[in-house]
């Protein structure tokens, strides 16, 4: 400020202003502030007096910016700058001492650590609570037949239960994904300064642990310059709200008419301005167009942090408004998801007659004949003969007569008939991670372990 001569160009002020979108930050930067006033105090810069007086100033400022009707002013460039200068007011020049050993470098970089640390853990939380109504649900219909599908084709039955199962597993690696975000965030990079490190000798290792930290940055340059972190995060979002997409749309086909698989409770649908009869499955649409702006975030600032020379550079400001929007996003649509759960009502029977097509068993088939000593690939060949003279017929496989088995294979006897009662197709699937009625319950078994393993992660990361 002092070198210049010159006020900033409006045009200058307005892109490079952070306020209207870093506001977010205030609680962390006021934390971190009392923190790193504590860790001056303890090696003299700052006496208990000026320690105290800091403390009550911030918390006047944290009150101040709560209340209603508060605004930041037009000369405030960033949350930093704001909260120093609404520090003076209340304390006078005594403000001036908490800038001593940090930049807005280092400060920054800390305060969006602490963001990707709250807000991972909050990911985990609304995973956990998702991952519960899908296990819930899981349980319920374990023993309701389905048609599974590849390239939305119908192509072997399973059961609901194993279904939703499978989006289960998916939240379950999210998790996974979220805790190394969260693991990566809890690097504290303050004391990194400007990028060479402070002049000043604090307890960077009992700051970090006042913070909530778990390290602190071994390197300073790395340390100003590093926002892993908030990639870590946004590539986890970003893998989520793509999970959720997937489920968004299989339950707007799942809710049509056509399918008439599952109907969403009415608090989760819309109705139509024109069409009275109409019932919309607007929530799951809505899962499913949410996420790429998520893999967008992630993509923006893959492209902020590409190629840009150590350590600062004004560009990674941009780093804020992609994970702000990221983390509304995907904590939107993870409520919403396991609030569509809660109402969700599945039609045994549409989903037992599309799971009772014949045609569904044709692997089954070609495994009767494998047991007989056919290579899988000869019959696989010989059931596709079987399906297209079935179909030309208009017949059910189980219409053809003895004498057409006989035909296409000497192996073809009574045992084919028996073998199109759909129950068996489901539970011959007796293999780990199968559909059969076992395995599945060896899976949902597997499942609460999981879930009791995730709940109890957040319950230590909220003690700590
Ligand atoms: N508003 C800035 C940001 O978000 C704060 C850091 C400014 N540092 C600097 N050297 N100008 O990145």
């Amino acid at each position: 400020m002092s070198r210049f001569r010159k006020d900033p160009d409006p045009r200058f002020w307005r892109l490079n202003r952070s306020i209207e979108f870093d506001w977010r930050l205030a609680p962390y930067d006021i934390d971190q502030s009392q923190a790193h006033a504590r860790g001056l105090c303890a090696i003299g810069v700052l006496d208990d007096d000026e320690l105290a007086k800091i403390d009550t100033g911030l918390e006047q400022v944290r009150a101040r910016m709560g209340a209603h009707g508060f605004q930041f002013d037009d000369s405030d460039e960033d949350i930093h700058m704001a909260i120093e200068r609404l520090l003076g007011e209340e304390i006078g020049p005594l403000a001036g001492k908490l800038h001593t050993g940090r930049s807005r470098n280092d400060q920054v970089a800390t305060d969006v650590a602490m963001v990707v640390q709250v807000h991972s853990l909050q990911a985990i939380e609304l995973a956990g609570a998702t991952m519960e109504r899908l296990l819930e649900l899981a349980e319920r219909h374990r023993d309701w037949p389905m048609p599974g599908y590849t390239h939305l084709q119908r192509a072997q039955p399973v059961y609901l239960g194993h279904h939703l199962l499978a989006y289960f597993w998916m939240l379950a690696r999210d998790v996974l994904r979220f805790q190394f975000a969260l693991d990566s965030a809890s690097v504290m990079p303050l004391g990194s300064g400007a990028l060479a490190g402070v002049n000043w000798e604090i307890d960077r290792r009992a700051v970090a642990d006042d913070l909530g930290f778990e390290h602190v940055s071994p390197n300073s340059i790395d340390g100003a310059s590093n926002r892993d972190f908030v990639l870590d995060y946004l590539a986890a979002a970003s893998t989520c709200a793509m999970h959720l997409s997937r489920f968004g749309s299989e339950i707007v086909i799942w809710s049509s008419s056509e399918f008439g698989f599952c109907e969403l409770d009415e608090s989760f649908s819309s109705g139509s301005s024109i069409m009275p009869q109409k019932k919309n499955p607007d929530s799951a649409e809505l899962l499913r167009a949410k996420s790429p702006r998520v893999g967008a975030s992630y993509a923006a600032l893959l492209g902020t942090m590409h190629a840009l020379p150590l350590t600062y550079g004004k560009d990674m400001q941009e780093d804020k408004e992609p994970l702000f929007d990221a983390i509304d996003t995907v904590e939107l649509c993870l409520e919403a998801t396991e609030g569509m759960l809660e109402g969700i009502e599945f039609d045994r029977e549409r989903l037992e007659e599309a799971s009772g097509d014949e045609v569904l068993a044709a692997t089954e088939v070609a495994d009767l004949l494998v047991r007989k000593g056919v290579p899988f690939r000869e019959a696989h060949g010989i059931v596709g003969g079987l399906v297209r003279d079935a179909l030309a017929q208009g017949k059910a496989l189980s219409e053809l007569t003895p004498e057409e088995l006989q035909k296409s294979s000497e192996h073809l006897d009574d045992s084919f008939y028996d073998l199109l009662k759909r129950d068996s197709w489901l539970e011959s699937k007796r293999i780990e991670g199968g559909t059969g009625s076992e395995a599945l319950a060896n899976q949902i078994a597997f499942a609460h372990e999981t879930l009791g393993a995730v709940k109890e992660r957040v319950r230590d990361e909220r003690d700590s």
